[in-house]
């Protein structure tokens, strides 16, 4: 009798289910499913022609190199490895940027890109809340509608109000910039606005040069806080054409964020290779957010792990391995062209009517199908074909093997 009051009165006995997460749970499922020829398009992680996940030539020698080396593992700084955060620099804001050699900006090895959003989200809720509370309000963030699923779930988490911008209008296929702006005119002077630098996620649609540098002067003149995710770089147009958003920031002055990855760059996903850099005034300003930097993650994880840094750093710093990364990633992003257009032949040929050109207009891992949540759930359940139930397929884990499977099931639930 005893024991079962104590039981009842357990903390963890009123722990409720957790919901599954959009992405990752879908995953599962799909693991779970014994729908024969079933396709998991539901993560963004590319597969190579044989639906394999590479790892890359230039990765593989590297790690050879790293091994070789048979260096002790020792506590990385908190910040990370120091060659690592050069070449993130060099990678981001272009070789000979001024920015880095004025020594405004300070970067910090991260988590993947989550991980630097996170770090990115704790240093920023620090030092808005304490002005946020003494005017009475909360500090908020704003992500584009629809954004990637876990931003909301992550700047919430960290204790922001999170709301969102206009971004994709359904019934244009693609951006509805004006009212993206309208919404950006009218947001409070210090609001974190949320931007994806490249291949949006999960629309693929992207703003033109022009409607970026409007972004930007809205950004500057309403004295919003633009943080900037990229964690695509290289998956759209090329590395220096995908990058090219955060140079617009930089020459127009303004203090700002960016969290890069290279899950998918260099197909190191579970090495949870990241960073975030935060490009500041001044030299002094940048160290002195570098220490807060430094707390954040001290208290989230207290230093970052180092075989996957040691990879990248390794990689980008000699140019024999940097080549061959850049021609392997431009194969990658070749080949994820080549299925856009196959996925937009093969809708056709299946018997699809509608004009399909989106899908090669889009741009990165991602096509915004525009199939509704029961569509999505038709797909899985008799087709075996797994997207996200917002109709995101990742274009990435397509191939000749399962390209007809796929348009012939899209087709039959259109
Ligand atoms: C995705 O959007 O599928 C990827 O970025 C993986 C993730 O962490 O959600």
């Amino acid at each position: 009798m005893r024991r079962e009051t104590l039981v009842t009165m357990s903390l963890l006995s009123t722990v409720e289910m957790a919901p599954k997460d959009p992405i990752f749970g879908l995953s599962e499922q799909f693991g779970l499913s014994t729908v024969p020829n079933k396709v998991n398009l539901c993560v963004g992680v590319y597969l190579d022609e044989t639906g394999k996940l590479p790892l890359l030539n230039c990765v593989q020698a590297a790690e050879k190199l790293v091994l070789n080396e048979s260096k002790a593992r020792g506590y990385l700084p908190m910040d990370g490895l120091a060659s690592y955060d050069a070449a993130v620099k060099g990678l981001v804001f272009g070789a000979d940027s001024a920015v880095v050699s004025e020594g405004r900006v300070a970067t910090v090895q991260a988590i993947g890109g989550t991980g630097g959003l996170k770090v990115g989200a704790d240093f920023l809720y620090r030092m808005n809340a304490a002005g946020a509370a003494s005017s009475g309000g909360q500090p908020k963030v704003l992500i584009s509608d629809p954004s990637w699923e876990n931003h909301r779930a992550l700047f919430t988490n960290a204790g922001f109000v999170v709301e969102t911008y206009p971004y994709y209008e359904a019934g244009r296929r693609g951006i509805n910039a004006e009212a993206m702006f309208g919404a950006l005119e009218t947001t409070e002077a210090g609001t974190i606005v949320v931007l994806h630098a490249c291949c949006h996620n999960p629309t693929g649609c992207e703003l033109n040069a022009d409607q970026w540098a409007r972004v930007v002067d809205i950004v500057k003149s309403r004295g919003l806080v633009p943080f900037l995710d990229m964690a695509y770089q290289g998956f759209g147009e090329g590395i220096v054409e995908d990058g090219a958003v955060v140079n617009m920031f930089v020459a127009a002055g303004l203090d700002f964020l960016v969290s890069t990855s290279f899950s998918k760059s260099f197909a190191l996903y579970g090495e949870r290779v990241g960073a975030l850099s935060v490009v500041c005034s001044s030299a002094g300003d940048a160290s002195k957010v570098l220490s807060q930097l430094k707390i954040a993650i001290r208290t989230n994880y207290s230093n970052p792990p180092t075989h996957g840094a040691s990879v990248v750093a390794t990689v980008l710093n000699t140019p024999e391995l940097r080549s061959m990364w850049e021609a392997e990633l431009g194969n990658m992003r070749v080949r994820i062209k080549a299925m856009r257009l196959a996925l937009a032949n093969g809708l056709v040929a299946a018997g699809v009517t509608d004009d399909v050109s989106y899908i090669t207009e889009q741009s990165g891992m991602f096509s915004y199908s525009g199939l509704s949540e029961s569509q999505m759930k038709r797909l899985r359940d008799e087709f075996g074909v797994f997207g996200l139930d917002s109709g995101r397929i990742c274009v990435a884990a397509l191939n000749d093997g399962n390209i007809a499977h796929v348009c012939a099931s899209i087709a039959a639930v259109m």
